[in-house]
């Protein structure tokens, strides 16, 4: 192989690389040969370069080689940029060698494959324009994530993935054997970040969430990202401040550093940029109302399901807070409202259009006595949680926090149809392979 340092294919397009000798290396796109003359697209993770190169100046042998790479084999090319103004971005590799690294079998993806064969060859089919976009689009949305909680002064910790114990009431953990013992893969970090708060005050984690919920809805993932924050010394109204803040900070820093991306997704990075708080803030008592005007059968005690949520969104859009849900449709650990005792200090949040619940938000009960009611109330032992309810006794705040679905705001984001779109080997009911 040669001497010449490579370089990324994106630096072939600066203004002084005309006429210069480079290097690249990546994969096949597609190539076609015509009259001694092979015409390859080279893709590397900057960008992708037409290359050419002719029989008399490869040689036979070579020539012969490179034309029988397949798509996604590997090439590894050097020669002089030229322009010309027929190969895409108006630039060409003319090549004096291509030296194959893997000539690869022929690809077995194409764009007229079913659903199911391309989820089987999703370990291949990631390498697509729509996916490589994707998840560049989704590590900026973590790395802005991150940037908006370390600007926030909340500190990042690491709770377990394996627990004794389900955060959100056991119906849909994954349960697991440990040495003899039932464990859990974890549903939530809430608990543990509870724990972490009282030295911390400002603390979140991003782990792998898991919910073994069998529904098959275009929403729901059996694994996802999920980002929690815990706030001492916070209420409701200070809590969703947070939240608007950290949603329209994320939306205009993915806007701002992957618009080619969003661009070629189909979705408009000014349309996240004129993202603005603040959110609407709908009670739950006026959106069942609401609902109940536009002929839902819903009444006061009535889940929001998936078709109610997008009645109440989908002409919005910015996100909807809705809030003080009756508690017994929430989580055991959620403060009792002071002027309502049936209803939650909650808030969830709606992403527009009707993509459905983003952030799931509340006040936690600071009450010894009404905690372990609530958690008899959902039928789960006390005992359990004695480790929980030592946080009411040693030095009990005020405080709230929330859970954001990654996969969730990237689908909101990105307009996509179905969830498993914004995740690289997504995780279903009928579906842990690839
Ligand atoms: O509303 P959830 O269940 O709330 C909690 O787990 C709280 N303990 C979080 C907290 O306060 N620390 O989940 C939070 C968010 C939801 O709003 C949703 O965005 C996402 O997690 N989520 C899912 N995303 C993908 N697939 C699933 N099956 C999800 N279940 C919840
Ligand atoms: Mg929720």
């Amino acid at each position: 192989m040669s001497e010449t340092p490579a370089v990324p294919i994106a630096r072939v397009f600066a203004a002084e690389a005309v006429g210069t000798l480079v290097r690249v290396r990546g994969w096949l796109q597609r190539s076609r040969s015509s009259g001694g003359i092979l015409f390859l697209h080279v893709r590397d993770r900057t960008g992708t370069v037409q290359v050419t190169g002719k029989k008399d100046v490869l040689g036979a042998a070579s020539f012969d080689a490179a034309e029988h790479v397949q798509v996604e084999g590997v090439v590894d090319v050097e020669g002089t940029v030229a322009e010309d103004p027929r190969a895409p971005g108006g630039r060409e590799i003319r090549a004096r060698s291509i030296t194959v690294v893997d000539p690869g079998l022929p690809f077995p993806i194409f764009q007229e494959q079913t659903e199911e064969f391309r989820l089987d060859k999703r370990h291949l089919v990631i390498r697509s324009d729509e996916h490589v976009a994707t998840f560049r689009v989704k590590a900026e949305l973590l790395r802005a994530l991150r940037a908006f909680l370390d600007a926030e002064d909340v500190l990042e910790v690491t709770p377990p993935i394996l627990t004794g114990n389900p955060a959100e009431g056991g119906a849909e953990a994954f349960t697991i054997d440990y040495f003899g013992r039932p464990g859990y893969l974890s549903q939530s970090a809430q608990l543990y970040l509870e724990a972490m708060l009282a030295p911390h005050e400002r603390v979140y984690a991003l782990t792998p969430s898991f919910r073994a919920e069998k529904s098959r809805t275009p929403r729901h993932l059996t694994e996802y990202q999920h980002l929690e924050v815990e706030l001492a010394w916070t209420d409701l109204a200070g809590l969703m401040a947070f939240v608007e803040r950290l949603v329209v900070a994320v939306a205009h820093a993915v806007a701002a550093h992957r618009p080619a991306e969003l661009r070629a997704l189909g979705r408009k990075p000014e349309e996240l940029l004129a993202l603005a708080a603040p959110f609407p803030r709908l009670e739950y008592a006026d959106a069942i109302a609401r609902l109940a005007g536009q002929g839902f059968p819903v009444q006061w005690g009535s889940d929001l399901g998936t078709a109610e949520e997008r009645a109440l969104t989908l002409e919005a859009s910015v996100p909807t807070f809705v809030t003080h849900f009756p508690r017994e449709l929430k989580a055991f650990y959620m403060l009792r409202s002071a002027d309502d005792p049936r209803t939650v200090e909650a808030a969830d949040l709606l992403a527009p259009e009707g993509y459905g619940e983003m952030v799931g938000a509340s006040c936690r009960e600071t009450d010894l006595a009404r905690l372990t009611e609530r958690v008899r109330a959902i039928g789960a032992n006390p005992e359990e949680y004695e480790w929980y309810f030592d946080l009411r006794r040693h030095g009990n705040v005020p405080h709230a926090g929330f859970g954001l679905g990654v996969e969730r705001m990237l689908r909101w984001m990105l307009r996509r149809e179905h969830i498993r779109e914004t995740t690289p080997f997504p995780r279903t009911p009928s579906r842990h392979t690839p």
